[in-house]
C-alpha cells in the first residue's frame, strides 16, 4: 500500500514536470507618462527641455565616471570623455525651491513595493541602481519613504551610496537588501538598493519617488545586480527579456517576455556593441524623407531620457538638409511647423519611423516648432547617439539580457 502510494506520487510528480506549466509568459506593469515637454496650448516648454538636457547630461556624466573607475574610459570607446558639468541657464537656477511638479520632465513611472512600502518608480534603461527615499530624508520631496525598521526582511549592508551630478544635484544614503516586488508580482528577495537620506537639486526632476536602473550590472554604483538581473537569477521570470510600450495611454513595461499583442511581425534584434553597461547597438542610420543623412553610428537606448541627442556635428548635418530648419540655441533646433519631415532610424534592417507627434515638441514661435533631436556632446565617444522616449514611443522595444541585444518592432 505504502509502496503503491509512493509510486503514484512519483508518477504524478513525473507527469507534473513533463507537462508544461502554463506560467504567463511575462508580467505586465502598467506605467504612466508623467507630464511632457509640450504645454497644453501646443507651445513647447523650452525651460523643461533645457532642464531635461542638463539632467540627462549629468546623469550620463555620472555613468561615465563609473565606467572610467571600473574599466577606464579608454577601454570603453574612442573619443569617450567625462564632459564638464552641465548647469541650468541662470533664469532656471533660482527656482530650486519650487515644488517638483513645476520642474518635471517626462518620465514613465509605475509602482514597485520594497519591503512593505509602495513606491512610484521611474524605470530607467540608462542607469543600473535602485534607490528610493528613506524615512530619514528631510530633503526628499516625496510621500513614500523606506523605513528599514518596519520591514522584517530589511538587511543593512556596509558602505554608502552616493551619486553626484556635479551641478549640486546629489542623492546619498545607506545601502540595504530587501524584498522587491513589481505590482503584478515579479518578486525577488535580497535586492540591493539604497534608501537615500539626502536628495538635492534636479536629480529626480519629476513626481516620482525613486529610480529603478535597468541597464547592465557594469554600470552599477552599488556593484550589485539590478532588479531584473536578480529576477533572472532567482528564476522568477521565464525569459531574460523585458519590453516597453510607451503611449499616451495603457503604456506598459513587460517583464520576462514581450507582449506580442502590442506589435506586428517579429522583433528585429541587434547585438549590443559594448560591455560597458549601456544598451548600445550599432550600425544605425538617420533617414529624413527617405534619404539617409547620417549613417553607421551607435545608439544608446535609454528610457530615462526623454528626447534624442547626437554629437553636435552629426546633428547639424541632420538638419542641414531640412528646409527652413534652424538652430535655436543650446543644441536645440526648430523646423517650420507646417513642413515637418518624416524621420526614421534603421539599424540595417527595417526602417522605423519616428512618430510625428513625438518628434514635434510644439511651437517655438515664428512658425517654427522644436524638434526632438538635439545636438550635444555627452562624452559617450565618437559617433554615439542617445535615443530616448521619442524613439521608444514610436516602436515596441525589447531589452534582452538572454540575447545580449535590443529588439524593435512596429507598433500594432
Ligand atoms: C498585452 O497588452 C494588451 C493590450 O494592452 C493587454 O490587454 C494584455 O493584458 C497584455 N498581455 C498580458 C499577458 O499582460
Amino acid at each position: 500500500m505504502f509502496c503503491k502510494a509512493s509510486l503514484l506520487t512519483v508518477a504524478l510528480a513525473l507527469i507534473a514536470s513533463a507537462t508544461p506549466i502554463t506560467k504567463p509568459a511575462g508580467i505586465r506593469i502598467p506605467i504612466q507618462k508623467r507630464s511632457g515637454l509640450t504645454k497644453a496650448d501646443g507651445t513647447a516648454d523650452r525651460d523643461a527641455i533645457l532642464r531635461e538636457r542638463v539632467r540627462v547630461q549629468n546623469k550620463h556624466r555620472n555613468n561615465l565616471i563609473t565606467i572610467d573607475r571600473k574599466m577606464g574610459l579608454e577601454n570603453y570607446h574612442v573619443g569617450a570623455h567625462i564632459p564638464p558639468v552641465a548647469t541650468l541657464p541662470e533664469h532656471l537656477q533660482k527656482r530650486q525651491s519650487e515644488s517638483l511638479t513645476d520642474q518635471q520632465s517626462e518620465e514613465w513611472t509605475g509602482t514597485v513595493a520594497i519591503g512593505s512600502q509602495s513606491f512610484i518608480i521611474d524605470f530607467d534603461t540608462g542607469s543600473s541602481d535602485l534607490w528610493v527615499p528613506s524615512s530619514d530624508c528631510s530633503s526628499c520631496q516625496t510621500q513614500d519613504t523606506y523605513d528599514p525598521s518596519s520591514s522584517s526582511s530589511s538587511e543593512e549592508q556596509s558602505g554608502t551610496f552616493a551619486i553626484s551630478y556635479g551641478d549640486g544635484s546629489t542623492a546619498s544614503g545607506p545601502i540595504y537588501k530587501d524584498h522587491v516586488e513589481s505590482v503584478a508580482g515579479v518578486s525577488v528577495t535580497g535586492q540591493t538598493f539604497s534608501a537615500v537620506t539626502s536628495e538635492s537639486g534636479d536629480l529626480v526632476g519629476g513626481p516620482f519617488d525613486g529610480l529603478m536602473g535597468m541597464a547592465w550590472p557594469a554600470l552599477s554604483e552599488l556593484n550589485a545586480d539590478p532588479f531584473f538581473w536578480t529576477a533572472i537569477s532567482q528564476g522568477v521570470v521565464s525569459e531574460g527579456v523585458f519590453g516597453f510600450y510607451l503611449s499616451d495611454s495603457d503604456s506598459e513595461l513587460y517583464l520576462g517576455g514581450t507582449n506580442s499583442s502590442l506589435y506586428t511581425g517579429d522583433l528585429e534584434y541587434h547585438d549590443l556593441v559594448s560591455s560597458a553597461g549601456f544598451w548600445t547597438i550599432g550600425g544605425a542610420s538617420a533617414i529624413v524623407n527617405g534619404q539617409t543623412v547620417n549613417s553607421d553610428f551607435e545608439t544608446i537606448i535609454d528610457s530615462g531620457t526623454t528626447l534624442m541627442y547626437g554629437p553636435t556635428d552629426a546633428v547639424a548635418k541632420f538638419y542641414s538638409g531640412i528646409n527652413g530648419a534652424q538652430s535655436l540655441g543650446s543644441g536645440l533646433y526648430g523646423i517650420p511647423c507646417d513642413s515637418f519631415p518624416t524621420v526614421a532610424i534603421s539599424w540595417g534592417g527595417s526602417t522605423f519611423t519616428i512618430s510625428p507627434n513625438a518628434f514635434n515638441l510644439g511651437n517655438a514661435g515664428d512658425g517654427l516648432c522644436y524638434a526632438a533631436l538635439g545636438g550635444e556632446n555627452f562624452g559617450f565617444g565618437d559617433n554615439v547617439w542617445l535615443l530616448g522616449d521619442t524613439l521608444m514611443q514610436s516602436v515596441y522595444t525589447a531589452f534582452s539580457v538572454d540575447k545580449y541585444a535590443v529588439g524593435f518592432a512596429n507598433l500594432a
